[in-house]
């Protein structure tokens, strides 16, 4: 029997999202159906509800979330009702080549749920990175279900979900920053102050934040930034930061905002031997055009990260008993806590830069 339950949805391109029923299919095996606690509004809901990642409208949107198992369906045994959960869009599948190799965060083939979500015409929803939780309660696959402290707060550890993962792990995982460093973070989002937080946990001695907006700045440096470099005073952002990193540039560079212009700028303001982090998702249109020359004259490498290459079961209960100890703040992120109504106002308020995380609590 399938659950009414109340949800947001993207009808199509750029259409305003809607508040509707949704239905949710009691668990088949291997999956379960989840009670959303939490759930961050992250610009990739946005990227949906604007035809910038498929045109599988009807969407089922939302994806940071936090909340407590319902019920699970057979052959599930790690996972019982009742549970603390954080969800993940990398369920692993274990038998894959990247899995078998040792590289799980490279899985191509992680699971979902296989029984569709429908709205109450029997139309199938597309839940937005497999998980679908503006909605009070989702079906997943239960290894999109991460165990973690069930005394931390949903609404700010639902966030290690998406946003802050792919932030963190941006410079904890792909960047390999470590002791010393010096980082310089492109955007300061959601994402980019995840990757100034990880950049600080690992041990950056220097960590340079660059945005357009002043209050993002400020920001910022509550999650560990050094320095910061308002891109709206400055001639050009690359000799900003070859200036703070005494004319070396830094040593990992994370693009948290996904365009050419703000790539090239990592490119050009990283070390001879420094990293590149592309973590911002471009869209299908852009394009980079620069001389060969200034690759081949150059070693280091050039990287992007997929949800921060994160393993959910090894990345999400070490960041929880951080942010439990104090040694992260994770509450930082929650600029403010809205209802269900209240998403399409908080993408309106992300554009305008006013919020890191507008967070659904349920
Ligand atoms: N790789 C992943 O797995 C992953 C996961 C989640 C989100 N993302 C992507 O990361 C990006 C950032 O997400 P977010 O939620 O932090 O978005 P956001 O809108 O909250 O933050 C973007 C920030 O970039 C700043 N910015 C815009 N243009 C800039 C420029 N030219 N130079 C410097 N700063 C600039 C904005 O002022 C803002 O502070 C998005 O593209 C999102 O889709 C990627
Ligand atoms: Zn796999
Ligand atoms: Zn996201």
């Amino acid at each position: 029997m399938a659950q009414e339950v109340r949800g947001v949805v993207a009808r199509g391109k750029g259409q305003p999202v809607e508040l509707t029923t949704v239905l949710v299919p009691d668990p088949g095996p291997g999956e379960a159906v989840v009670r959303v606690q939490a759930c961050g509004v992250c610009h990739t809901d946005l990227h949906y509800r604007e035809g910038g990642i498929n045109d599988d409208f009807p969407f089922l949107l939302g994806h940071e979330a936090a909340g407590v198992v319902e019920s699970v369906g057979s052959g599930v045994t790690d996972l019982a009702p009742g549970d603390f959960v954080v969800l993940n869009w990398r369920a692993v599948c274990g038998t894959c080549r990247a899995c078998k190799r040792g590289k799980p965060w490279y899985c191509f083939s992680t699971f979902n749920a296989s029984q569709p979500m429908t709205l109450t015409d029997g139309t199938k929803l597309s839940p937005a990175l497999g998980i679908g939780a503006f909605a009070e309660k989702t079906l997943v696959h239960s290894g999109q279900c991460t165990k973690v402290d069930p005394s931390a707060r949903a609404a700010a550890v639902g966030l290690l979900g998406c946003g802050v993962m792919a932030g963190v792990g941006a410079a904890m995982n792909t960047g390999g920053v470590t002791r010393g460093d010096s980082v310089a973070v492109i955007g300061c989002g959601g994402v980019g102050d995840g990757a100034i937080a990880g950049a600080r946990i690992a041990g950056a001695a220097k960590i340079i934040a660059v945005d357009t907006d002043p209050r993002k700045l400020e920001w910022a440096k509550g999650f560990g930034a050094t320095h910061t470099i308002n891109v709206r005073d400055v001639d050009d952002v690359v000799t900003e930061i070859q200036h703070l990193t005494d004319g070396f540039g830094a040593d990992v560079v994370i693009d948290a905002v996904g365009r050419p212009e703000t790539w090239k700028q990592a490119f050009y303001a990283r070390d001879l031997a420094g990293t590149v982090v592309l973590v911002g998702v471009p869209t299908p249109d852009m394009k980079l055009e620069m001389p060969l020359i200034d690759f081949f004259s150059r070693g280091g490498s050039l990287k992007s990260s997929w949800y921060g290459d994160c393993l959910p079961s090894r990345d999400f209960p070490m960041l929880v008993d951080l942010y439990q100890q104090g040694r992260f703040d994770l509450d930082a992120f929650v600029t403010e806590e809205i209802s269900l109504e209240g998403v399409e106002g908080a993408f309106e308020k992300m554009h305008h830069g006013e919020v890191l995380r507008s967070v659904v609590v349920f």
